[in-house]
């Protein structure tokens, strides 16, 4: 089979493998026809999510989708591009410190049930691969969204039992956070681990308007909100 790789330019190679993985392919033109082609891989298992790229303009794991003959593989968006496949995703990661994605307060004998913990139980396997980042597309118009997978980490420990002051973080999420996501789902539909960002942002936001808080673009609309009747305050 045929593939194209973005370099420099679209480079084309010939692949001859049957049901490999696209890793393997990339492994094969490495050692076999030019070893100067670049790109990220660790467990080759699914785990430790560094091999994220795009393939015929969808976010995929390199080790597990199975490469096909006219594949047109390019690195993720959203991120510089260090060479070829490989991406500098430090901004991107530096987003879940912004967001404060992390405990702040842990409650001493919180009681934990299996209920409870199934509440952020996915949204603990994220492996930080960046696909649903390189999907989202409100980075063509705001560079400093905090994103999908920080989000995502921020409603892991907000909806933690155990933390007794969310928040600040809560707070921290108003600007270029939940209110700037389109909820497109895009993020949902490429994530390997299946969380679905768009809806931890949805819970977020809910979360938001308990604090008191409120859509900034909705309430420049209708002139700062609302009357005590409910109708729009000009
Ligand atoms: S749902 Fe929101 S976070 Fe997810 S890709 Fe769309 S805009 Fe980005
Ligand atoms: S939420 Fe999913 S797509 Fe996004 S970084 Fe985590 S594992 Fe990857
Ligand atoms: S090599 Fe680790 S997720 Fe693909």
């Amino acid at each position: 089979m045929k593939i194209k790789v973005q370099r420099k330019t679209l480079a084309e190679y010939e692949v001859d493998l049957i049901d490999a993985t696209l890793l393997e392919g990339l492994g094969e033109i490495k050692t076999t026809q030019d070893n100067t082609l670049t790109y990220s891989s660790g467990c080759r298992s699914s785990v430790c999510g560094s091999c994220s790229m795009r393939v015929n303009g969808r976010e995929v794991l390199a080790c597990s989708y199975k490469v096909q003959d006219a594949d047109v593989i390019e690195p993720l968006k959203n991120v510089p591009v260090i060479r070829d496949l490989v991406v500098d995703m430090d901004k991107a990661y530096s987003f879940n410190a912004k967001a404060k994605a992390w405990q702040t307060l842990l409650s001493d004998g919180a009681d934990v049930s299996h209920e409870d913990e199934k509440i952020n139980e996915i949204q603990s396997d994220c492996i930080l691969c960046g696909s649903c980042y390189s999907a989202c597309p409100v980075y063509s118009v705001n560079e400093e969204f905090l994103g999908p997978f920080a989000l995502t980490r921020v409603w892991r420990y907000v909806s933690d039992k155990r933390e007794s002051d969310s928040s600040e973080k809560i707070a921290t999420i108003q600007v270029n956070g939940v209110w700037d996501c389109t909820l497109c789902n895009e993020c949902t539909l490429v994530c390997p681990q299946n969380i679905s960002s768009k809806m931890d942002i949805e819970k977020l936001r809910s979360k938001s308007a308990m604090a008191g808080y409120s859509d900034p673009s909705f309430a420049n609309n209708f002139g700062g909100g609302f009357g005590f009747d409910g109708s729009p305050s000009f």
